[in-house]
């Protein structure tokens, strides 16, 4: 193929894909995850996560910088002075809080603790040394040790095999923060987090265990159990049945519920009017395929209402950019065919069936063929 000839088959590559994208279009979709920022660490949780980093950037420098010596005596010598040395210490600090979405606090942290990381690096340390401890808890003093709490680093009140009865926690744990009364879990409340909140029940307990479970979603003001039998009273949105207990009422058996341009959808315990797509003057439902009766305006196609102007204006702009492809894949066609039967016999069959297919494409999905071309001679063309 000449280079001319594979300049129009890029063309026609590039040609046919144009007109798909015309029939189908839609906005991108953001991911709102990506946009929310990561929440903020505490500082004894910002500095354990400098301590582990730095740990890890112990291990990556154990075996030293200069593996593969000229001889092993030289190598174990050149090993053992990188062992001590300032270059370690930088070779570490460089590769430090990279990782996670908390590197920014990480490093802030890094930067307090340099001087207590450089005081312990000189006194040639072990390095199995609890660099947790010496430097968070002894030094920079931003966490206490498991179970104390506060500035002074006091111990959590009450039983530490079994804090606020294993329901909870005492606030500011490990750190030099909270005040030490309990945080219970959910479910859970009082002093020392025995007892169990109103919507939950006491659904076990022996000497060193208590466990509060919620009540049933139907329940109002608390339960004796786990079921829909065992409400003491039944919440809005249910209705109470002496065999089965509190039950959903489908309020959308009402066909009243909403007006008239919303459909209802049934939810457990409530229900909700959604409006109907523009299209539709009464629907069952959300998107131009579920009207009962289409809009003013709109008229039915298939399982769709559509706009009567909208659809031939849409139709028609897209008709446009259809039809100026094939002009330009008839005049592509017009040039080769003179120089080169053959390819161009090949390529005009290529641009037939090209046309057929778009058309076919466009007319499954509902826009105008060839058969509503009025102001467009397309005869016209091969006689110029
Ligand atoms: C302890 O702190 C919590 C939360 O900050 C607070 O609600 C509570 O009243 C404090 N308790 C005491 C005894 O100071």
């Amino acid at each position: 193929m000449g280079s001319s000839g594979k300049s129009i088959f890029n063309t026609l590559i590039a040609l046919v894909i144009l007109p798909l994208a015309c029939c189908n279009v839609q906005p991108p979709i953001v991911n709102p995850g990506i946009l929310s920022q990561a929440k903020s660490l505490g500082e004894c949780q910002a500095c354990k996560l400098f301590v582990d980093s730095f740990k890890k950037g112990l291990e990556r420098t154990v075996r030293g910088k200069y593996e593969g010596g000229d001889a092993a005596w030289e190598e174990e010598k050149l090993k053992l002075s990188y062992k001590r040395s300032e270059m370690r210490l930088i070779d570490i600090q460089e590769g430090i809080c990279k990782e996670g979405k908390h590197s920014v606090q990480c490093h802030h942290m890094a930067e307090k603790a340099e001087e207590f990381i450089e005081a312990w690096w000189a006194q040639d340390p072990d390095e199995s040394t609890d660099l947790y401890n010496y430097i968070c808890i002894d030094k920079m003093q931003v966490c206490c040790p498991k179970h104390h709490f506060g500035k002074d680093c006091t111990p959590c009140p009450g039983d530490h095999e079994r804090l606020c009865s294993g329901n909870g926690k005492c606030r500011g744990d490990g750190t030099r923060k909270g005040n030490g009364t309990c945080l219970c879990d959910p479910g859970y409340t009082g002093g020392d987090c025995d007892h169990c909140m109103t919507g939950y029940y006491l659904s076990y307990k022996d000497d060193t265990k208590m466990l509060c479970s919620p009540c049933h979603v139907s329940c109002m003001g608390g339960c004796r159990a786990g079921s829909q039998k065992d409400c003491v009273a039944c919440k809005a949105g249910f209705a109470f049945d002496s065999d089965e207990g509190c039950l959903d009422i489908n309020e959308c058996d009402d066909v009243n519920k909403c007006t008239k341009n919303q459909f209802c959808m049934n939810s457990i315990g409530s229900f909700t009017c959604m409006a109907c797509d523009k299209s539709c003057d009464t629907c069952h439902g959300d998107g131009p395929d579920m009207c009962r009766k289409c809009a003013k305006g709109y008229s039915k196609k298939g399982e769709f209402c559509i706009a009567d102007r909208e659809d031939e204006d849409q139709s028609e702009k897209l008709t446009t950019t259809r039809y100026m492809t094939y002009v330009g894949l008839l005049i592509a066609t017009g040039i080769l065919l003179p120089r080169s039967t053959s390819l161009g016999s090949l390529v005009g069959a290529m641009v037939l069936s090209y046309i057929l297919g778009a058309e076919y494409y466009c007319m499954i999905n509902g826009h105008t063929g060839l058969v509503d071309l009025k102001n467009f001679d397309l005869a016209q063309l091969f006689h110029t």
